[in-house]
Parts: C-alpha cells; structure tokens; sequence
C-alpha cells in the first residue's frame, strides 16, 4: 500500500503533482480565463462585502494560511488575518457579521480549529472550510467550503495536504480577486497557465531528490538549523523548520530572513546549517546579502534557488534547483526540497518517518 516507497511521507511527497492536480481540475478552466468554485460562488455576497477575511488553523495547515495572507491580501486587497485556532479561540477576538473566517485543516478534526469556527458562527461570521477529509467535523461545521483533493494522508507529517491547501487557497483568491475585479483578464490569465504548469515543476523539483539526499547526509548530525526566506517564501521557511523538528527530532527554527539581525544573527557560527530559500523572484538581492552576512559567520548555507542560478551558487555550499515561477507560486515548488530534507535526515537518523514519537495524524483534544 506504500507504492513501492519505504515511507508513506515519501509516497505522499512523490504524489504532489497528481494531487495539485486533482486539486485545481475542473475548477481551474484556464480556456475560457474563469475559476470555478460552487462554495465562492454561492455565497459571493458574503465575500464581496467582507471587511476582511481571519485565517485560523494549526501547525502546517497554519503555514498554509500565511502564504495564503501574501495571496489574498496582493490578489483581492481585502486584510486579512492569520491566527492559530488555539490563541484565536481564547482571547476574545473581535469578531464581526463582515467577517469571514476561513478554517484549514487537513483531517477535518482538529480540536481548536473546530471550536474556531463555533465561536465565529455565534458571532455572526461567515465560515469557509478547506478541509481534505470529506465529511469531517470541521467540513460538516463551515458554511461552505473547498475539499482539496490531496487523498488520504497517512503520514503523520503534512505533505501533500499543504500544497493542495496552497492551490485551493490560491484559487480562491483569484476567484475572488476576478469578481472584486482587483485583477485584469491578462493578469488572470498569466497565473492560470502558470498554476497549470506547476505540476510538471513539481515533478521537475522531485528529480533532485539524490542531490538532497546526498545534502542530508552532511547535515545528518546537526543539532540545530535555522531556516530563512521572505516574503511568500517565509511561511515556507517556517513549514520547512517545522518538518525537520517533527520527523528527525532537530531543534530548527524558521524566520523572516530580514529578521535575522534582530537576534537569531546571534545563533549562527560553522555548526550550524541555514537553509535559504532564494528564488529569483521575490527580494531576490535582499536575500543574496542575508546569505552574504551568514557566510561570513562560517555557517554553512543550504539554498533553494531558481535553475540557472549563478551569483547564489558561488556564496552557498549546497544548492537546489527549482523550476522557474511567478513569485507567487513559488511555496509550491520551494516547499519539494525541504520535505525531502527532512524526510531524508530523518531516515539517516533512524526515525520513526511516518509516526514520530508524541505525534497524532489528527489532533481532537486541545
Ligand atoms: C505537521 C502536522 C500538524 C498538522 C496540525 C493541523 O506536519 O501534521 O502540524 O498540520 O496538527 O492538522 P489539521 O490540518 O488536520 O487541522
């Protein structure tokens, strides 16, 4: 039932273009420059007169919602909010009949997102679901929703589930932004096409998977990482860290690469490894001096870069290709190797892949 894969995280990993895939099919309609989605649609109202949209989610999913924010608020203009169901749910958030609430959860059944959504339905919001499992609570609880078609997840650490949420996410947030009329028809176009063609660039990521093996292997030992990006790419930053915490029991820590001065600078000598991610799209020469500032700290510099990359490729001391891709895609492809990485060390160390210690696939208690 593994597919010929060791780990159901690998096979999971491996079946991201198909699910991205499944995920957009028959919503995307890239012909006739439209996006299809019965659960937007039906509720357009409540959308278009929001004062702004909250976000609530936990762990990986709450990833998801953060790229979501870079998403929504660039595409529609409307603000939005991102919060972890669990903080959101006790602090007496201000919550309005304007406000739309979209909840995230892969199993459907996580416990603070369920009661999340509770609070918000009392207080008159309206409540979005992207859920994977169908029929789950979560998805049973929300006014409408979006099912991202990822299939079942088996792994206990979130793959596949997070770029599907990504492409569902994306969706919406073009839906909307055509209807808002926030973007022009060859602006629509262009991301269309594009969202088509991540699939293939999946596809494409996953051929470096003996490079990132080989990676894994110098970096097998280390206590600590810390990983960088910016913008669209820091809640990546973030997903990557928190894969390596999860599966191979490292203490990492994602930031925003420009915060790095303001503390974590602190941290970094030759023991330990930063990951940067470093797309040529996206702040690019900003993110080149950041890995100028840690390189002259001997630490050693992991990037994710775009194919052809040369001015990165001589500062870093590992880098791995992605396909080229608007900015705003980049998460989908940018998030390939470091799901590798962590899978990989995690299997050099001995670990539990696909159930690590402490850890439950689906969390019903707070
Ligand atoms: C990380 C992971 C968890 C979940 C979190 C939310 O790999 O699996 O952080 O993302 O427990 O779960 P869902 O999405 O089911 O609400």
């Amino acid at each position: 039932e593994k597919g010929g894969y060791d780990h159901f995280m690998l096979k999971e990993i491996y079946e991201q273009p198909k699910a991205i895939q499944d995920t957009y099919r028959g919503r995307l309609l890239a012909d006739e420059g439209l996006i299809k989605m019965a659960g937007i649609d039906q509720n357009l109202e409540r959308f278009l007169n929001a004062d702004r949209i909250i976000i609530v989610a936990c762990g990986t999913s709450w990833h998801a919602g953060l790229v979501a924010e870079y998403i929504f608020e660039d595409l529609t203009r409307i603000p939005v909010e991102v919060e972890y169901a669990s903080e959101f749910r006790y602090r007496n958030p201000v919550i309005t009949e304007k406000d739309v609430l979209i909840a995230i959860s892969q199993s459907g059944e996580t416990a603070d997102t369920l009661a999340a959504i509770k609070l918000a339905k009392e207080k008159g919001a309206f409540v979005f679901g992207v859920c994977n499992v169908v029929g789950s609570s979560i998805a049973r609880e929300t006014h409408a929703g979006a099912y991202t078609h990822a299939g079942p997840e088996i792994g206990v650490a979130s793959t596949k589930a997070f770029t599907t949420q990504i492409t569902v996410l994306t969706l919406m947030a073009l839906k909307l932004a055509q209807e808002k009329g926030t973007i022009n028809k060859t602006q629509l176009h262009e991301f269309l096409v594009e969202m088509e063609a991540i699939p293939k660039k999946v596809e494409k990521s996953l051929e470096y998977n003996a490079l990132v093996e080989q990676i894994s292997d110098v970096y097998k030992d280390s206590s600590n990482c810390l990983y960088l990006g910016r913008g669209y790419n820091f809640p990546v930053a973030l997903e990557g860290a928190l894969k390596l915490k999860e599966i191979s029991y490292i203490h990492a820590e994602g930031y925003p690469a420009a915060e790095m001065k303001h503390g974590p600078i602190a941290l970094i000598d030759e023991q330990m490894p930063v990951i940067v991610i470093a797309t040529r799209k996206g702040h690019y020469e900003k993110v080149v001096s950041n890995i100028q500032e840690i390189k002259s700290r001997k630490a050693r510099i992991i990037a994710i870069v775009t194919e052809g990359d040369e001015v990165v490729k001589n500062l870093a001391d590992h880098v791995i290709e992605v396909p080229e891709v608007m900015e705003a895609l980049t998460p989908l492809l940018t998030t390939i190797p470091l799901q590798l990485l962590s899978y990989h060390i995690a299997v050099m160390r001995g670990c539990n892949v696909d159930q690590p210690r402490n850890l439950a696939k689906s969390v019903t208690v707070e």
